[in-house]
């Protein structure tokens, strides 16, 4: 059976993940569950511009892409373009937007993806902007999330470790949101979320409150959503991390899973990927399908 939706997403860029409504999330999460069309993107030129590090997001959307009959043209090291001869981001999109029909852009800065999606006379997906957004992460992370406890709604989440400079987790608490969770809090200190952050969930009535040890909540959380600490990212100072080992498993519920957007640090140690509860490598898997379906919704 082949889904279709009771509107339109082609032609828009995917800059943060509130350019989706909860309507519209439900329906890529469902229809990623379906076969690939290996003919989606027959005749489609994908660029990918990563001008900062990645394994699985651009990988996944060159698969995501090749499957689907599209081809890709990238960039996956910044000095080997203009930019390293002064050309601007701006004249760089231009240009690009004239060679493909669509761009995943992937940049160090902030708000990088919404200022190319002005310059651009193609739909932008942001793979990452910074500390700021990582959509396509928050899509993938609510497609393991159901996958793995079934369901979405008014689910206990734990978030551990960088919670101020991680993307992905400014794009997730966003798009949780829509599902009433209950939400703990263990990070070091002074990587909480920011105050705007914790306003907008207030506003939102979610519940949410701070721990200063895994072991505090993982009995009673559905699962735990861990965080490297963005070292790339910090200015100055160092933080212990919050680390999770396999004998903090022992406190947990039969169907708590643990994600993790990937890459990890130290932050889980490898004693858990052969428990049932770990799902980060399986959550990473689904990105390659809800990539392709976001990639043939948008062209
Ligand atoms: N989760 C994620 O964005 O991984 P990469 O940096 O490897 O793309």
């Amino acid at each position: 059976m082949t889904l279709t939706a009771p509107f339109t997403l082609k032609g828009r860029s995917l800059c943060s993940i509130d350019d989706l409504t909860k309507e519209e999330i439900l329906y890529l999460l469902d229809s990623a569950n379906e076969p690939l069309n290996p003919s989606a993107l027959q005749g489609k030129i994908i660029a990918h511009l990563f001008l900062e590090p990645s394994t699985r997001t651009r990988l996944s959307f060159e698969a995501a892409t090749l499957r689907q009959g599209g081809q890709v043209i990238s960039v996956a090291e910044p000095l080997q373009t203009s930019l390293s001869k002064g050309e601007s981001l701006s004249d760089m999109i231009k240009m690009v937007s004239s060679y493909a029909d669509l761009i995943v852009l992937r940049h160090p800065q902030d708000g990088a993806a919404r200022w190319a999606a002005e310059m651009a006379d193609v739909p932008i997906i942001n793979a990452g902007d910074g500390a700021h957004e990582h959509p396509t992460q928050a899509l993938l992370d609510l497609f393991a999330i159901r996958q793995s406890q079934g369901r979405l709604e008014g689910l206990s989440i734990a978030l551990g470790g960088d919670l101020k400079y991680g993307r992905t987790i400014h794009s997730l608490l966003k798009a949780l949101a829509h599902f009433k969770p209950r939400l703990f809090f263990i990070c070091p200190e002074g990587l909480e979320p920011s105050s705007e952050t914790l306003e907008r969930l207030k506003q939102k009535r979610i519940l949410f409150s701070f721990h200063p040890r895994l072991s505090d909540v993982l009995p009673s959380v559905d699962l735990l959503y861990m965080t490297r600490i963005q070292k790339e990212r910090l200015k100055g100072g160092l933080f212990e991390p919050i680390c999770l080992d396999r004998s903090l498993l022992n406190s947990v519920q039969d169907h708590f899973k643990i994600l993790h957007p990937l890459p990890r640090n130290e932050e889980i140690a490898p004693d858990c990927d052969n428990t049932p509860h770990a799902f980060y490598f399986e959550q990473a898997k689904g990105g390659l399908n809800v990539r392709a379906k976001l990639l043939s919704e948008l062209l």
